[in-house]
Formats: structure tokens, C-alpha cells, sequence
């Protein structure tokens, strides 16, 4: 038997008059993730500190609209190709893709209108591990630049041990890149900035980026570097450092090499807050996560509750391949080709320390 509850209601249309629906998802201990069909985004994720008092760890907006015109990926999944691509071109078989430049010179996160920006078909079930929300859209031939219909289903479930996993499957009908990711900025004391959450990453290496945040194809050890979450460090601890790799990032917005084979799900990263007492850990079936302090939010920001979004005041952690990868020969390929099914599975789940 199936524990816990989904719920689906109106949350708002776009300006175009598509409805966007809210789907809740809750288990039995009463951990709810509410999430919309507009980018797949959750909208927020309530789980228990030490003394069971439940929090939202993730920023948001309250309303759609806030959404639609001015979300820096709060919550969404992103394809379909996560992170940036050179130049926004790169060749596949010999032929120049030519992309939507929406980050400078570079593609970002799909380009101007990538899969956070959609009205994805949703259908709820109840499953053996928990509530599910399952996601469908099919991104035509073309769009954005990218070569390929592809199909692309994405399916949340909240689970009994407290996790939202997310598991995605997309398929071709011409060789294309696919890179998909989810992009929750998380917040485990639930207000204020991150710096004093503890983290460790599950990697010996990362990819050092150019001053626009394009990888140099180095895969560098950690050691030694602010790099270093081998063993567990506050986020805050070298955060402002003179290193050359963290003043471009304004932080951390890199990506790290996981120590695990791609393809197996295994552990990316474990996040604790010491206060709170809440933890989360990343696991996943990708060779590599992007790790990004929310640099870029500037308090010009107000979202759930009022809150001014200052920052640092969230983290990401993006599983995927990584950056730039159809410019990097050397690196995992990102390439699906028709008749493959492209598949990636997520978890963000969530304890406490005593
Ligand atoms: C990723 C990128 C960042 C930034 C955020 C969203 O983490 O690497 O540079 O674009 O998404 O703002």
C-alpha cells in the first residue's frame, strides 16, 4: 500500500492563457513538496529540523507571474542542456548547431526559452514509494537551435525516507546533446545566508572555468585548493578567497567530478545546518554536479513571505554532465543519438542531526 497524498489545484495561466496547475505531494510524516507544470518548479519543500518543526528549504515566489518574468531558476528543471555552451554553437557529425545566446556570447541553461520556461503535460499517481508527479514535454526539432524532437519525462516522487527524487528519461529522433538537471536554490535554516551550512562532495576533481564560466577542459585535483570539500567545510570558510578559480565564480559555480562510475546512482554531496540540525544529502546518477552559492542574487529579489533574496542566501547542487561538454571532446559525451533513451536519476533526501 502506497502511503501519503497528491492534490492538484490552479495556480495561475500564463500570459498566453495556458493554465499552470499545482500538484502537492505529501507523505506520511507529513514532508510536502508542492510543485507546478510551469518548468517542472518547486515551489517549495517543507521538511523537519531536529525538533520536528517543519521548514521550507528552498526559495521561491509566491505567484506565477513573479515566475515567468523574473526567476534566476529558483526550483525548475533546466534542459535542454544544463549549464553553458561555448560561443553557443558547437559541430555534431560534422554539422555547426547554432544556439540561442542568452548568457553574453554563450548559451545558459537552454537558451532563451529552455525547459524552466514551459507548460509541461503532469499526471499524478500514487506509487509503491510515495506520491509522483510525472512530467512530459516534447521539445521540437529546432527549438532553441538544438537538432532533434526529443521527449522528455521527468517524474518527482516524495518518498516515505523524506527524499524527492526525480527521475528523467528522454528519447531522439536525431542525434542531439542532452544535459538535464534540477535547480533548487536550498536554504536548510530557512532564512539568511548559507555560509555556516556544512558541506562535502563526494570528488577528488573539478573542471576550472574561463572569466565567462566556460571550463578550460583541465580536470584539476582539489587539494589544496577552496575546492576541497573532501572532508566536511562550511561554505563560507573560503568562500572570499583570492583564489583566481573563485573570483570568477564570485563564489562557487563550478563543477565538480563525482567519485563514483557515471550511470550508478551514488552520493554527489551532503549539505548539514548546524543550527536546525537538518541535512541533506545528493545523490545521483551523473558523473558530475555543479555546486553554485547563489552569487548572482543581489537583493533585488523578493520572494516567498517576504523574503529579500540577498546574496548566498541559497545553494545549488545540479547533478549533470559537465559545461560545455559538445565543445569538450575529452569530457563524458553528452550525445543521444535515436534509439537510445537518455536517463538520469535525482534525489535530494533529507535528515537531521541530533
Ligand atoms: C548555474 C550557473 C550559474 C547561474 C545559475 C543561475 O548554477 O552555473 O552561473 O547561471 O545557474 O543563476
Amino acid at each position: 500500500m502506497s502511503k501519503g497524498t497528491v492534490e492538484a489545484g490552479l495556480f495561475g495561466k500564463t500570459p498566453d492563457g495556458v493554465e499552470v496547475h499545482v500538484f502537492t505531494l505529501t507523505n506520511s510524516k507529513g514532508v510536502e513538496a508542492r510543485i507546478i507544470n510551469y518548468g517542472g518548479t518547486v515551489l517549495s519543500l517543507k521538511v523537519p529540523d531536529r525538533n520536528g518543526i517543519m521548514g521550507d528549504v528552498v526559495l521561491g515566489f509566491d505567484n506565477l507571474d513573479d515566475y515567468i518574468k523574473k526567476s534566476p531558476y529558483f526550483g525548475c528543471l533546466v534542459g535542454r542542456f544544463g549549464n553553458r555552451i561555448a560561443g553557443g554553437k558547437f559541430s555534431l557529425n560534422g554539422k555547426s548547431c547554432v544556439l540561442a545566446k542568452n548568457n553574453g556570447e554563450n548559451s545558459l541553461h537552454g537558451g532563451l526559452k529552455g525547459f524552466d520556461k514551459v507548460v509541461w503535460a503532469a499526471t499524478t499517481k500514487m506509487t509503491a514509494d510515495g506520491p509522483a508527479l510525472g512530467l512530459n514535454y516534447v521539445s521540437n526539432d529546432g527549438e532553441e537551435g538544438f537538432t532533434g524532437t526529443l521527449s522528455v519525462t521527468a517524474v518527482y516522487t516524495l518518498t516515505e525516507d523524506n527524499a524527492l527524487a526525480l527521475e528523467f528519461t528522454a528519447v531522439t529522433d536525431k542525434d542531439t546533446v542532452v544535459n538535464l538537471t534540477h535547480h533548487s536554490y536550498f536554504n536548510l535554516a530557512c532564512r539568511g545566508d548559507v555560509l555556516d551550512h556544512v558541506v562535502t562532495v563526494n570528488s577528488d576533481t573539478f573542471t576550472p572555468v574561463n572569466v565567462s564560466l566556460i571550463p578550460t577542459g583541465e580536470v584539476k585535483p582539489v587539494g589544496g585548493t577552496p575546492f576541497d570539500f573532501r572532508k566536511p567545510e562550511k561554505i563560507g570558510a573560503r568562500i572570499n578567497s583570492q583564489d583566481q578559480q573563485i573570483k570568477f565564480g564570485g563564489g562557487y559555480d563550478h563543477n565538480w567530478v563525482l567519485n563514483k562510475p557515471a550511470g550508478k546512482l551514488g552520493l554527489a554531496a551532503t549539505v548539514t545546518e548546524p543550527v536546525s540540525g537538518r541535512v541533506m544529502e545528493v545523490l545521483t546518477t551523473e558523473p558530475a554536479t555543479q555546486f553554485y552559492t547563489g552569487n548572482f542574487l543581489d537583493g533585488t529579489l523578493t520572494g516567498k513571505g517576504g523574503w529579500v533574496y540577498a546574496k548566498r542566501n541559497g545553494f545549488c547542487f545540479e547533478p549533470q554532465h559537465y559545461p560545455d561538454s559538445p565543445n569538450q571532446p575529452a569530457f563524458p559525451t553528452t550525445v543521444l543519438k535515436p534509439g537510445q533513451t537518455y536517463k538520469n536519476t535525482i534525489i535530494y533526501r533529507f535528515s537531521v542531526r541530533k
